[in-house]
């Protein structure tokens, strides 16, 4: 059975849209007039929710046309809406479900530690990303020559990104706390799996377009 529907939330552009605007609600107005007033382009918009909505990697040929600032800003407004959004949804959440159970209750303990747990090292993750390679990547961009700094195949050679745990916490969900009608739960089990997707294009775009794409400026 899907999960709060999970259908609904992929078949919705909002599913892309929501970390370019999450701070405000999103108005309902026509997606290509929001696209103009945030400097979205929608053809990379609609390239990202396709790949949401098969639960697939996006088609990197077509993502590789775009301008490198679109594709870094769709990266760092990601990074953004997980850091602001997603996963304080994910803690309070958390915190709902430890209140329908006693607060000493080992299983509830056990999933708070992993979940912790991944968030540091999400965090940490995405801060270095922001203060490393994308900052280099900005410089390049503006087009200031950086003599015998090349960065982009050092990148791809360490970046990682093992979402295990994520893996881990909708199975634990699962087996140890099995009363799927709890509310909560079921949040949380759909924001993780919505966590996951996302990151999973997220990781695509990083090691497939944004790194080729920084590699050519390099080579130039
Ligand atoms: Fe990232
Ligand atoms: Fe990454």
């Amino acid at each position: 059975m899907r999960h709060l529907d999970e259908f609904s939330m992929y078949g919705n552009r909002r599913v892309v849209l929501n970390r370019y605007a999450f701070h405000g609600e999103l108005k309902e107005q026509p997606i290509l007039s929001f696209c103009q007033e945030q400097g979205i382009a929608p053809d990379f918009l609609e390239i990202i929710w396709e790949a949401f909505q098969q639960d697939s990697t996006p088609d990197e040929h077509l993502l590789m046309k775009f301008d490198l600032d679109i594709i870094l800003a769709y990266l760092k407004k990601t990074h953004h809406y997980y850091k602001d959004r997603l996963i304080p949804e994910l803690e309070m959440t958390l915190h709902n479900i430890s209140l329908e159970h006693a607060v000493d209750h080992i299983i509830i303990s056990e999933l708070s530690s992993t979940f912790y747990a991944y968030k540091k090292d999400l965090i940490a993750h995405i801060e270095e990303e922001e203060n490393g390679f994308f900052r280099y990547a900005e410089q390049i961009i503006q087009d200031k020559f950086m003599i015998g700094m090349d960065l982009a195949s050092q990148f791809s050679l360490d970046h990682v990104h093992e979402e295990d745990a994520i893996e881990e916490m909708i199975r634990f969900v699962k087996k140890y706390l099995p009363v799927s009608d709890r509310l909560s739960q079921r949040i949380f089990v759909s924001k993780l799996q919505l966590l996951r997707r996302d990151l999973l294009i997220h990781a695509f775009v990083e090691d497939n377009v944004f790194v080729p794409r920084v590699l050519e400026l390099e080579l130039k």
